[in-house]
């Protein structure tokens, strides 16, 4: 299979979301069978907010397949301000093989996969985190088998991360419960989407303000921070607004027993989630962020081993 872009799990398929977790479980099996696969393309990677997480699975991933990653802070190119969108990806399109951006308005990201002949990758906008999601669905089916009918309840701000969970357990057949203090819900677009993609899966979502009931007898409790980046200026409104969904025992105790426990990362300790939950048995954080690498080298293999992008 041959993806153009891949900027949301809305836009693929319920087949193509179970192909990049097949591959990515294959990758991580049996790494050195891709280790050439991407042999002389290269990557740009357009970070306009910092990352940890993001930019080293991708510039590994792309060295592990082959290939080579190359890096643009936020002071360097200065989209939108020093030249448009437009302009960074038509010049981009003649040196590259391939886009990854990490930005702020998600139109950003969907202008400049219009505009470019090669593949661009979402690694996070202010409306979704796809890569972050399928590594998390890639965790999810390690740890607990079969997606489908899968209890995820996610806890804090209706955000990016909330998001793209929400498409993935559409396409995965889950339940998910969503709980968020009233004006922080995830956004209504993206609810319509999850239904669309849902209606012939399994899958059902739930919102309420209540984190006890929608961690009552889940699999996996997932939080995010209560602030996200370009959210700092309303950081301490949002701790006053969040206190009550933190994850903590209290709540843990409220999941199956055998619940585990989700991040994204970073984490901001004390807040959104306890030390005794993060460094529990139960949490899966580290698997995680082990395995956005696996499932972003599959996201890479299928862009751009073989792009079929604008014909
Ligand atoms: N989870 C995640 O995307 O981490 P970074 O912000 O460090 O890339
Ligand atoms: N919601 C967070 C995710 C960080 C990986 C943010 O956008 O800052």
């Amino acid at each position: 299979m041959t993806l153009n872009d891949f900027l949301t799990i809305h836009d693929i398929s319920v087949y193509e979301f179970s192909e990049i977790l097949d591959l990515a479980e294959k990758i991580k099996d049996k790494p050195q069978l891709v280790q050439k696969k991407l042999a002389h393309k290269v990557l740009t990677m357009i970070f306009e907010k910092p990352s940890l997480r993001t930019r080293m699975t991708f510039e590994v991933g792309m060295l592990q397949l082959g290939g080579e990653a190359i890096y643009l802070s936020p002071s360097d190119i200065q989209m939108g301000s020093r030249e448009s969108a437009f302009d960074v990806g038509k010049n981009l399109e003649r040196w590259v093989d391939g886009i990854m951006i990490r930005t702020f308005g998600h139109a950003i990201a969907v202008d400049l996969a219009e505009v470019s002949r090669i593949p661009v990758i979402n690694a996070l906008t202010d409306l979704c985190h796809p890569c972050q999601a399928m590594a998390d669905f890639f965790t999810l089916r390690e740890k607990k088998g079969a997606l489908a009918g899968l209890k995820l309840a996610y806890v804090g701000d209706g955000n990016n991360v909330c998001h793209s969970l929400l498409l993935a357990s559409a396409k995965a057949g889950s339940h998910m419960t969503v709980a968020t203090p009233s004006g922080y819900e995830p956004d209504p677009k993206i609810l319509k989407q999850a239904e669309e993609d849902g209606k012939d899966t399994g899958f059902s979502y739930r919102l309420t303000e209540d984190p006890k009931e929608a961690v009552t007898d889940v699999d996996a409790v997932y939080t995010d921070a209560w602030a996200s980046m370009g959210q700092e200026t309303e950081k301490d409104e949002r701790q006053r607004t969040f206190t009550s969904y933190q994850v903590n025992n209290a709540l843990m105790a409220s999941a199956k027993s055998d619940a585990i426990f989700m991040h994204c990362l970073p984490a901001h300790r004390g807040e959104e989630v306890t030390d005794e939950v993060i460094d529990s048995t139960q949490s899966a954080v580290y698997d995680q962020a082990e395995n956005r690498l696996h499932a972003q080298k599959a996201i890479l293999l299928m862009l751009l081993e073989n792009t079929r992008k604008n014909g």
